[in-house]
């Protein structure tokens, strides 16, 4: 069973018109004549399964980021179909909806989104007192500290988990994120320019990781600009105009840990006839 099941995949957005009404206190136009409609997806197939790596490509306005919040679960699509693990987003009412955003999808964004005045820790176990159902009501606080503490050495960053966002690197920063997004062993990890805040050392450090989270078999959606990047997924799917232009599986995969090796090694170098 694929984990991502997309099937003719439209979105559109209309402007003006019919609906009436826009943030700018436009009150529309009944009769629609003025409604420009954008379609920002034009029917997109795609299904992905359990321990795929997966990059999202494609140039400015092809609909990344309206595929990642449909795939995300912020959005619905205006027509087709969409199953997560094996459940119909497309009927589910909001809460069932808003559940599986909470429990099926760990999120991670170019800036972090860490809440400031909260420990790394903190900032980890948050997930687990959002998605509390009935079920889970007997999980008491020590097995959630737990959780949180094992996300933080899986990302190899235990030792800072007292840490405040501000004492912490980007690359850390980073880390906390994708402990947090684990947490809740969700069906997919969804990462949206993950490194794009970061500098080569950092963005390599986190593309390793990501490939380490994968090779135990975490499953990854990534949308990416830089083709160098995508190189180190498994799957590059290019989006065009709303379409679905390409999908292409990685042949010769490049590990980002051996490309971290190299820089350092180079910049050591560089350094050296600096001096
Ligand atoms: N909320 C919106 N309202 C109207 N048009 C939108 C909205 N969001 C995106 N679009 C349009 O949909 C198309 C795809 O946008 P987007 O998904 O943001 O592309 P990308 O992330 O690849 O840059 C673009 O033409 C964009 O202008
Ligand atoms: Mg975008």
């Amino acid at each position: 069973m694929p984990v991502i099941d997309l099937r003719g995949i439209k979105r559109e957005y209309r402007m003006g018109g019919k609906r009436g009404g826009n943030a700018s206190g436009n009150t529309g136009d009944p009769a629609g004549e003025n409604a420009v409609v954008v379609r920002a997806l034009r029917g997109i197939d795609f299904s992905t399964e359990a321990g795929e790596f997966v990059s999202v490509m494609g140039p400015s306005g092809s609909g990344k980021s309206t595929l990642m919040n449909i795939i995300g679960c912020l959005d619905k699509p205006s027509e087709g179909t969409y199953s997560l693990d094996g459940i119909e987003t497309s009927t589910s009412d909001s809460n069932t909806f808003a559940y599986i955003r909470n429990r099926k999808i760990g999120f991670v964004f170019q800036s972090f989104n860490l809440l400031a005045r909260t420990t790394a820790l903190e900032n980890v176990e948050l997930p687990l007192f959002y998605s509390r159902s009935k079920k889970d009501e007997k999980q008491n606080a020590m097995t959630r500290r737990e959780r949180a503490i094992a996300a933080l050495k899986e990302v190899g960053l235990a030792e800072r988990m007292h840490h405040f966002p501000s004492q912490l690197s980007g690359g850390q920063q980073q880390r906390v994120a994708i402990a947090r997004a684990m947490v809740n062993d969700p069906a997919f990890i969804l990462a949206d320019e993950p490194t794009g805040n970061l500098d080569t050392e950092m963005t390599l450090e986190i593309m390793g990781l990501f490939q380490e989270l994968n090779r135990q078999g975490k499953t990854i959606i990534m949308v990416t600009h830089e083709p160098e990047l995508a190189a180190y997924t498994k799957r590059i799917i290019t989006l065009r105009d709303g379409k679905l232009v390409s999908d292409e599986q990685v042949t010769n995969r490049r590990s980002a840990l051996d490309d971290l090796a190299i820089w350092k090694q180079e910049h050591a170098l560089l350094a050296g006839e600096g001096a």
